[in-house]
């Protein structure tokens, strides 16, 4: 029987599964739902077992001094021991659901309606996990084999929409487990239904606050005005040399580690169809793009690092006027990162930065709370990425573009922890409303997404040689 057809013949199954799951609602941040997200996690790895995985178990997660919340963890080896080993990733918590009344049917009561499963996490991310134990079903039925082609790992954190605080010391601490050729992503989506793509690279966050001080007090601007220096003209002044005349962040080194996006990815962007008025009314109505001089649009919401001001206050902005020179001036600040900055070292620029331009008579400094989000990048000349990108393109029947996101999650830490490339198989569409009410994911799309699974592993193992090579260099440098 081929892929296709068992995936057809299985529809109904599948989604009756999907809905069993996305009625229990494991919802991470919420502290009332751990019994839930645990519930979630034995839903997932009974589900699991019956599709067959020999190994299934549900990993806790944390400490003593903070709990985390659980993870599942299955394992189907291949016949052949040298195949190549690949660990897919995905999420079983959901976010949360306010507010209620505005959504047409309950987020915890799936709902069909024309051809689409409503219920929060339908689309981010349990239908497109779930996806996968039906492929690899299809794969089986399609190769009469008993194993798959290659060896399937599968890592479901519980903790994703919640930061996963706890999820690079799991890594760490199963590194040996989790060992992997390759790590195929599954939280992610396409351009649209009928423009098959592939995610290529997720932005990284991290933020700042700046405080400058000047005098010890507010000064009366007659007495004083002219004579000292004024924080907020001060902040204005630096902030706004944040940016030159091109659009590029200033900052030292700022672009230092940022990875040139290459020729055949802008050529592949290039390609889609990119509607600028569509997108600038749903960017609030803005009346123009701007950004980085050189780069379209797209380019400079996926592929280029940001600095932008979230807010600033000083002085006095209460009714009326009062004559003053403030005594403190302060901005709230975040950047947006591609592959390879790193959070920290974005700090420590902004610190030189600061440290530099801040004339005598203003003390300026600058913190940063939390360690920020590192962005992630799958190379699309990589034999993974290739291999991600055919598998697709037989699911859809249809050339597939690349796209990246401007979402975040713990991609960099599987890719580092683990040392291995990533490759992102997900058919999530921004009409999904994931994150708000109503989310809901096309029924049709998760079964392209169960095909291009099933062929993903043909897809593997055929490059198995070119997959595995490094692997010795790679336990080397995991063991360091
Ligand atoms: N699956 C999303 C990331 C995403 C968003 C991919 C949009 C594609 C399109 C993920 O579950 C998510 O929501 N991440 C959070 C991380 C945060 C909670 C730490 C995000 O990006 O805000
Ligand atoms: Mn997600
Ligand atoms: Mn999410």
């Amino acid at each position: 029987m081929d892929v296709r057809q068992y995936i057809q013949d299985h529809a109904a199954e599948f989604a009756g599964a999907l809905s069993q799951w996305l009625a229990i609602p494991s919802i991470s941040a919420d502290p009332a739902r751990r019994g839930d997200v645990g519930r979630s996690a034995e839903w997932l790895k009974d589900h699991l077992a019956g599709t067959g995985f020999p190994v299934v178990e549900v990993l806790g997660t944390g400490s003593a001094e903070s709990a985390g919340l659980p993870a599942v963890y299955a394992e189907w080896p291949a016949s052949d021991p040298a195949a190549p080993v690949a660990l897919v990733y995905g999420h079983h918590d959901v976010q949360p659901v306010e507010p209620l009344d505005e959504w047409d049917s309950p987020p915890f009561e799936p709902a069909q309606r024309d051809g689409f499963l409503f219920g929060r996490g339908a689309s981010d991310d349990k239908g497109q996990v779930l996806f996968h134990a039906l492929g690899i079903r299809a794969n089986l039925a399609a190769s009469g084999a008993a194993r798959p082609p290659v060896t399937v790992k599968l890592l479901i954190e519980g903790e994703e929409e919640s930061g996963s605080t706890h999820f690079a010391d799991l890594l760490r601490t199963h590194a040996d487990r989790f060992a992997c050729d390759v790590v195929v992503v599954t939280d992610t989506g396409m351009w649209a239904a009928d423009v098959p793509s592939m995610c290529v690279g997720m932005r990284g966050v991290v933020d700042a606050e700046v405080d400058l001080r000047g005098p010890d007090r507010d000064l009366h601007s007659g007495s004083f005005g002219g004579g000292v220096p004024n924080p907020l003209h001060v902040l204005a002044d630096l902030l706004a040399g944040l940016h030159d005349e091109d659009g590029r962040v200033t900052i030292p080194g700022f672009y230092a580690d940022v990875l040139p996006i290459s020729v055949p990815e802008r050529d592949l962007i290039a390609l889609l169809p990119f509607d600028e008025k569509a997108w600038l009314a749903d960017a609030g109505h803005s009346g123009a793009t701007a950004g980085e001089a050189g780069y379209s649009t797209l380019e400079r919401i996926w592929a280029r690092p940001t600095a932008e001001v979230n807010g600033m206050w000083g002085g006095h902005t209460g009714p009326g006027g009062k004559t003053i020179v403030p005594a403190e001036a302060h901005a709230k600040l975040s950047f947006r990162l591609v592959a390879d900055q790193q959070p920290a070292a974005v700090i420590a620029g902004l610190q030189q930065y600061f440290r530099d331009r801040t004339p005598p008579g203003i003390a300026a400094t600058v913190t940063s709370h939390g360690q920020g989000v590192r962005p992630c990048f799958a190379a699309p000349d990589t034999p993974a990425v290739r291999a991600g990108r055919r598998a697709l393109q037989r699911a859809f029947d249809a050339s597939v573009l690349f796209t990246r996101e401007g979402g975040s999650g713990p991609e960099a830490d599987l890719a580092e922890i683990l040392r291995a490339p990533l490759v992102f198989v997900g058919v999530g569409l921004d009409a999904d409303q994931i994150h708000a009410p109503n989310e809901r994911v096309e029924l049709a799309l998760l079964l392209k997404g169960a095909e291009a699974a099933a062929y993903l592993w043909d897809e593997l193992a055929a490059l198995a040689g070119e997959l595995t090579s490094r692997r010795g260099q790679r336990a080397g440098r995991a063991r360091r």
